[in-house]
């Protein structure tokens, strides 16, 4: 595919705008689908930004028009996320768009995690709508770790609503991006589902060893109450459905882990995909 301009769903948030920048490294034409002006913010000026709303078809149809591949990704832990995948999934049919990657999620058949199984149904959507299409369904992010940085830093402490026994294997949201950015334009991956993961896993008590040795310094692990952290988001304002969501998900992370294996990934970025230690170097240095 030639003369692309690629259409960026869900832009505004953390995935969107790495996403967003890797799409346009690699030379690609880009726009954004933000929620509000001010969101525009911080993309670089050659990205065009468009302000709309994922459940209004006239904002998608406006956004996507002439676009030759749309990535999507819907807001996170987003109640109608179902509405909003079969909406965008429509309105790409109906601008002929030539490629719909959609941002899924690692292990989206996992009924008791909400925010999975709505990505499910959506890649089901995908799979009858007659679309080229490519998912991607990356682990959790390292860039998570981000939102702990000041309380590690600052009070020695790295404290989750889970227990520290928790195993989570985690992926640079940079390499999912770069994957994002070769793949988009390329059709020998048209009808792929690939999962982005690494070899890596770590418990909690890992991962606060790796963040002291960054840090230089002794951090401790705490488990949050989970009442206690259910009181910080009604707060904070989160709506009822992500905090729902959030705790079910903490819960099974718990029971069971959360991980998958990096080959795939390797093979997509074509080198080894980023490390934790490399990650903790790069933003917990001190
Ligand atoms: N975090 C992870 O580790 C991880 C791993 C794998 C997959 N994912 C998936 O990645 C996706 C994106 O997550 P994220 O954390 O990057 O998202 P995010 O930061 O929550 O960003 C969502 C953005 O969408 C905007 N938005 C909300 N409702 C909208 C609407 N109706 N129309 C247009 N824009 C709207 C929000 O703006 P407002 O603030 O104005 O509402 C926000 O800027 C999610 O589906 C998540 O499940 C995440």
């Amino acid at each position: 595919m030639e003369n692309n301009t690629i259409l960026v769903t869900g832009a505004s948030g953390k995935t969107g705008r790495a996403i967003t920048a890797a799409l346009l490294k690699k030379g690609h034409t880009v726009r954004a689908l933000i929620h509000s002006s001010q969101q525009a913010q911080g993309f670089d000026n050659n990205v065009t930004a468009i302000c709309g709303d994922l459940l209004t078809r006239l904002d998608l149809a406006k956004a996507m028009q002439g676009c030759t591949a749309v990535y999507h990704i819907c807001p996170n832990m987003h109640l109608e996320e179902v509405r909003i995948g079969e909406l965008v999934i429509q309105v790409a049919k109906s601008c002929s768009v030539g490629h719909f990657v959609y941002h899924s999620v690692l292990h989206p058949n996992i009924k008791v995690m909400p925010h999975h199984w709505k990505k499910l149904q959506v890649e089901a959507l995908l799979f009858k709508s007659g679309l080229n299409f490519t998912i991607l369904q990356p682990a959790a992010y390292m860039q998570n770790l981000l939102q702990y940085r000041s309380a590690v830093h600052e009070k020695g402490l790295y404290s989750v609503p889970y227990n520290g026994r928790t195993r989570i294997g985690m992926v640079d949201l940079r390499d999912v991006a770069e994957v994002a950015a070769r793949i988009i334009t390329d059709e020998r991956h048209f009808g792929s589902t690939y999962e982005l993961a690494t070899d890596e896993i770590f418990t909690q008590l890992e991962l606060t060893d790796q963040f002291s040795h960054h840090c230089r310094r002794e951090i401790t692990f705490k488990e949050t109450p989970t009442k206690q952290w259910e009181l910080a988001m009604v707060k904070s304002n989160m709506a009822a459905y992500a905090i729902a969501t959030l705790a079910s998900m903490f819960r099974y992370y718990e029971k069971y882990g959360f991980s998958g294996n990096g080959r795939v990934l390797e093979m997509l970025l074509g080198h080894k995909p980023n490390t934790m230690d490399a990650f903790m170097d790069e933003f917990f240095n001190q």
